[in-house]
C-alpha cells in the first residue's frame, strides 16, 4: 500500500554548500517534488539540514535514497517515517527555513533524542508546527 506518509531526517551540510548550491537544491526540489506530489520543508543553519518530506510512501523512500547519495550533505539520520492522515506542509513543494546555529543545534539534539526513543514523539509535532509558523511569516 502506498500510504500518504511523512519522513523526517537530519544531516550535516558539506562545506561546499553556499547560497548558489542551496538555491539549486531548492529549485530542483520544487520542480521534482511537484511532479511526485511531495511536499515539505528544508531547514538549514549552523551546518545542519533538517528536512521533512510528505507524500506517497514509495515515492518518499525512493526520494530519500536519492537524497542520501547527494554529496552536498552527509551523516544523515532518518528520524522516522510514518503514515499520516493529512499533510502539514500541503502548500509547500519545498518550503525553506533558515535558522541560527543555536536553534538548529537544539532542534537536531531534540530530534536525535526522539530517534533514540528518549523523547515522546508528540514533541515532534510541536517542532513541525513551529516550522509551519515560521513559513507563514
Ligand atoms: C539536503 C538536500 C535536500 C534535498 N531535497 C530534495 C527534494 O526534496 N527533492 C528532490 O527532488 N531533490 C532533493 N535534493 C536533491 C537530490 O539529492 C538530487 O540532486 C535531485 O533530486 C536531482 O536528482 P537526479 O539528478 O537524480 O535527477 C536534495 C539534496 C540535498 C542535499
Amino acid at each position: 500500500m502506498n500510504h500518504l506518509s511523512r519522513l523526517l531526517y537530519v544531516s550535516r551540510s558539506s562545506a561546499q554548500v553556499g547560497e548558489a548550491e542551496l538555491n539549486e537544491i531548492l529549485d530542483v526540489s520544487r520542480k521534482k517534488n511537484k511532479l511526485l506530489q511531495i511536499t515539505g520543508i528544508l531547514c538549514m543553519g549552523g551546518g545542519h539540514f533538517i528536512q521533512i518530506l510528505e507524500g506517497p510512501q514509495d515515492e518518499l523512500i525512493r526520494l530519500y535514497c536519492r537524497i542520501l547519495d547527494d554529496r552536498r550533505h552527509y551523516d544523515s539520520v532518518l528520524i522516522g517515517i510514518a503514515p499520516i492522515q493529512q499533510r502539514i506542509f500541503k502548500d509547500w513543494s519545498m518550503g525553506y527555513i533558515e535558522n541560527p546555529p543555536e536553534i538548529m543545534d537544539a532542534n537536531r539534539h531534540q530530534l536525535l533524542e526522539v530517534w533514540r526513543g528518549r523523547t515522546e514523539s508528540h514533541q515532534l509535532f510541536t517542532l513541525m508546527r513551529g516550522f509551519l509558523d515560521q513559513l507563514g511569516r
